[in-house]
């Protein structure tokens, strides 16, 4: 290469050029990486800790964000027993190992990824048919153990097959439900007149 060549033509300036890109991109990644940890993980930003199974949730208009937001109440512990932060981390634990074991997204979405068979789950602890609060828990874990005979009317015109859920698997299918219905979505999805509204 002579030295007449102009930078812009050089094949020296382009691969320095190349390095710097990747390594900056690099670097952005990994910020990144972090902002969204420290979103995403449970106790932080959108997510919140396991213990949350312990309050009252609904998801109301947000006037100032303009779209649907968790409101976390007051104290409305599952299946009666206020759990600590570990004991309620290993029962939603539980319920996400059996939601994957079961492959529920092969009919449902949840969080907005699984297929159009069946309803959303992401609100589905505050789904208005499960009649009323003080009624949901038992009709739930009667549902998801044998969903022919404990049929609740969903709309879908479809029905659940039984999946083989064991009574511990149930209680922790539940408390994911219920640990997920306070995830803030960002407004997904619009417009859910929860099981609280029914009582307004
Ligand atoms: C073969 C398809 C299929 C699979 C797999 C399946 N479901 Fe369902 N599920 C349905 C259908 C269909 C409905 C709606 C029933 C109705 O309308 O009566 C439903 C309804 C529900 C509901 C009530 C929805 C609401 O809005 O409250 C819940 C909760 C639920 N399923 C949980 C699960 C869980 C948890 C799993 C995995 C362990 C699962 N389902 C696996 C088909 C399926």
């Amino acid at each position: 290469m002579s030295d007449t060549t102009p930078a812009w033509a050089s094949s020296t300036t382009w691969k320095k050029v190349a390095i710097w890109v990747t390594a900056g991109s690099f670097v952005v990644l990994i910020l990144l990486t972090f902002d969204s940890l420290s979103k995403t993980s449970p106790g932080a930003g959108k997510v919140p800790a396991y213990a949350v199974i312990n309050k009252e949730i609904d998801y109301r208009m947000d006037a100032g964000k303009k779209h649907f937001m968790p409101v976390i109440g007051k104290d409305a512990p599952l299946f009666g027993k206020a759990l600590s932060e570990g004991e309620a981390e290993a029962l939603v634990a539980l319920g996400k190992k059996t939601v994957q074991a079961k492959n529920c997204i092969n009919c449902h979405t949840i969080l907005g990824n699984g297929a159009y068979y069946a309803p959303d789950l992401t609100r589905a602890w505050l789904d208005p048919n499960w009649r009323s609060p003080a009624e949901r828990e038992a009709l739930m874990l009667a549902f998801l153990k044998d969903p022919k005979t404990n049929a609740v009317t969903f709309t879908s015109g479809r029905r659940m097959p039984r999946l083989g859920i064991t009574d511990e698997e149930a209680r922790g299918v539940v408390a994911f439900l219920k640990w997920m219905s306070a995830i803030d979505t960002n407004g997904f999805p619009h417009n859910f007149k929860t099981i609280h509204h029914q009582e307004d």
